[in-house]
């Protein structure tokens, strides 16, 4: 198996290939770097595959969409990925094959909603839900330290004490370290109890990262070019939400909102399909279509799409225009299809 890094810097990006049949997966790439791994791969000979991102990065601008244009690369992303433009799903207990490869998925949500961990040949790529003595915070972008803690202590740890950790991220100049390691003398997790663990993650106190508006929201929507000025976290907190099953027992009892699918053409029709009677405007036409919805000022509206997350983005955006009565619809359609109501494909 060969296994790069190919950024030597904070944020980590992976080259992993099968020698045999030189085909490849680029893990976690930068925006910025998507010419350097494309050279590199060509250098060893390898094909690039796959684009993987281990979840939506909110530091940096993800190079996966890039990747596929420029190469035949699919991007792949855990199901609960908010973006648009993931050709490949990816589930905990699913396996990828790269040639040879077998790459076995594991969700480990906590940092992100979206997080997994690719586990190959003894190697564990643990995005930024394990890092190297410590782990990624987990108070914004959908985090949760509690399912963070059971990912760790639950999932990851129970692979061999020799299994290889390659995180997403080091700010201390490491490169790799091991489960056992990480087991015994990780500082955050290491003889803490799940309570201490939360405590310890909600009291962090960190700032939150420069260019969260420009990295984040790019990476939830997949809009690269600057077209789109994005809310801002007061706006996108201030929005309203409403569950899927308080939407329906809403349209059940006769109430006429109008719903916005945000979406992208190609996933109004895809596998989670769309409520009835929904209007597609995909989020990046919504600031040029805003002035045909002027009608609906007074309306009932209610904004979809996938997982909640680029439709809280239309919504602050339709708030900030003078939409009165705007929601959110909580979780989008991956929950109104979990909770098992109703949809058009
Ligand atoms: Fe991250």
């Amino acid at each position: 198996m060969f296994c790069r890094e190919l950024n030597r810097g904070k944020c980590k990006t992976y080259l992993l290939g099968c020698e045999r049949t030189r085909r490849a997966a680029v893990i976690d790439p930068l925006r910025e770097n998507t010419g350097r791994y494309i050279a590199v791969a060509a250098y060893h000979d390898f094909r690039i595959e796959y684009a993987i991102d281990t979840h939506t990065h909110a530091d940096h601008r993800s190079g996966t969409w890039d990747l596929a244009e420029l190469t035949d690369a699919k991007v792949v992303m855990e199901r609960h990925a908010p973006a648009p433009h993931v050709n490949l799903h990816v589930s905990h207990g699913d396996v990828l094959e790269v040639g040879d490869l077998r790459i076995r998925i594991f969700h480990t949500p906590g940092h992100t909603p979206d997080g997994i961990s690719l586990y190959v040949e003894g190697f564990l790529f643990t995005g930024d839900t394990l890092l190297i003595g410590g782990t990624g915070r987990a108070d914004f972008a959908g985090g949760d330290a509690g399912q963070q803690y059971d990912a760790i202590t639950s999932v990851l740890f129970a692979l061999p004490d020799d299994t290889v950790v390659l995180p997403a991220h080091d700010y201390r100049g490491n490169h790799n370290s091991t489960i056992g390691r990480e087991k015994t003398s990780n500082p955050r997790v290491a003889g803490r109890t799940r309570e201490a663990y939360i405590r310890l993650m909600n009291n962090l106190g960190l700032p939150l990262p420069d260019k969260i508006q420009e990295a984040l929201q790019s990476n939830q929507s997949a809009i690269e070019d600057d077209s789109m000025k994005f809310p801002d976290i007061a706006q996108l907190n201030a929005v309203h939400q409403v569950t899927a099953a308080e939407l329906h027992e809403r349209l059940v009892r006769g109430g006429t909102p109008v719903i916005l699918d945000v979406r992208e053409p190609e996933e109004y029709c895809d596998e989670l399909g769309h409520i009835r009677g929904s209007r597609l405007i995909p989020l990046k036409t919504l600031p040029a279509t805003a002035s045909e919805l002027e009608t609906l000022k007074g309306n009932e509206i209610v904004v979809i799409c996938r997982a909640g997350v680029r439709s809280s983005t239309a919504a602050a955006l339709l708030t900030g225009l003078g939409f009165e009565h705007v929601s959110n619809l909580k979780g989008g359609m991956l929950e109104w299809n979990e909770a098992g109501l109703p949809v058009e494909r």
